[in-house]
């Protein structure tokens, strides 16, 4: 599929204004609804910044709907899930897409099992609230 049609020179230049304001470095797409715009706002966000000399990386943090990588023709087997279990190092797995600026770590494979996703904790342990005993310091 084509990498949808930049769109967001106007988000960009108040993102731009806000980043350079209040030294924003990571932003996040997200909305309440499927089907919103979620991925392609965020698609067209990185390639308009790198667009404009920022350096740039795109993660598909959607471990529901992944899409980035099909929408960008990449690979989308390995990214942030390979990391997190450990079998990869996030340089390992990062894509480069058009220029050297824009990068992209895909979301990754996905486990078709639901119990899978607790191989996430990274040592095979599901993830456990902390216990009400549990202090901060
Ligand atoms: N600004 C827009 N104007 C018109 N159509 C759009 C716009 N943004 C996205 N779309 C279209 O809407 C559909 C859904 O977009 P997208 O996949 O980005 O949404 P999403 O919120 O990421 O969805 P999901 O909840 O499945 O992750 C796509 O067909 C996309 O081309
Ligand atoms: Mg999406």
């Amino acid at each position: 599929m084509e990498p949808p049609a930049p769109r967001s020179s106007g988000r960009r230049t108040s993102l731009q204004t806000l980043a350079v304001s209040q030294r924003v470095r990571a932003l996040v797409v997200t909305s309440s609804l499927p089907g919103e715009g979620k991925t392609t706002t965020a698609i067209n966000l990185a390639i308009t910044m790198a667009e404009a000399g920022s350096r740039v990386l795109l993660v598909d943090a959607d471990l529901r709907r992944p899409a980035v990588s099909r929408y960008l023709g990449l690979e989308g087997s390995v990214g942030l899930t390979t990391v997190l279990i450990g079998e990869a190092e996030v340089e390992d797995v990062t894509q480069v897409w058009g220029s050297e600026r824009l990068h992209v770590l895909s979301a990754g494979h996905i486990p078709s099992d639901p119990s899978e996703p607790a191989r996430l904790g990274g040592d095979g342990r599901a993830w456990s609230p902390p216990s009400a005993s549990a202090t901060t310091s």
